[in-house]
């Protein structure tokens, strides 16, 4: 088998709150994050297969890029989580929970090849990786 990753990007806003908590233990919870504040992530999509043999290719580059541009990166790419995202006005858009909503839009949409590994980074100093509930989790 052959893992093939293609990074991606978007920019979105978002801060962490608990609308069940008060103000104070918000702050206490996620510190200056309760703020609306916005980071430029990368998305790395990993799939895996084997490479077909006549065009040697796991997956098709172009079909991949559109299915993540379609299913991820048009949908949260210059939006305010927390406001525009349905998924993310109840739950927390933590760095973890976007891995997640990726990983759910992007597995079984991908002709060919198994997605494997979803890797998002914040920032350069965070990332986070899911690998789903299956038999790859870890
Ligand atoms: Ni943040």
């Amino acid at each position: 088998m052959v893992y093939v990753t293609r990074r991606a990007f978007f920019c979105a806003a978002h801060r962490y709150y608990d609308q069940s908590l008060s103000s104070e233990k918000n702050r206490e919870q996620f510190g200056p994050c309760v703020n609306t504040h916005g980071h430029n992530y990368e998305l790395e999509v990993t799939v895996v297969g084997e490479p077909d043999e006549k065009t040697g290719m796991v997956v098709n580059l172009t079909s991949l890029d559109a299915i993540v541009k379609k299913r991820v990166i048009d949908i949260l790419d210059h939006k305010n989580l927390n406001v525009d995202i349905e998924e993310f006005k109840s739950v927390v858009p933590t760095t973890e929970m976007i891995a997640r909503y990726a990983w759910m839009r992007l597995e079984n949409c991908i002709e060919g090849a198994t997605l494997y590994r979803v890797r998002l980074y914040e920032d350069p100093t965070l990332f986070v990786d899911y690998y789903g509930e299956g038999e790859h989790a870890g």
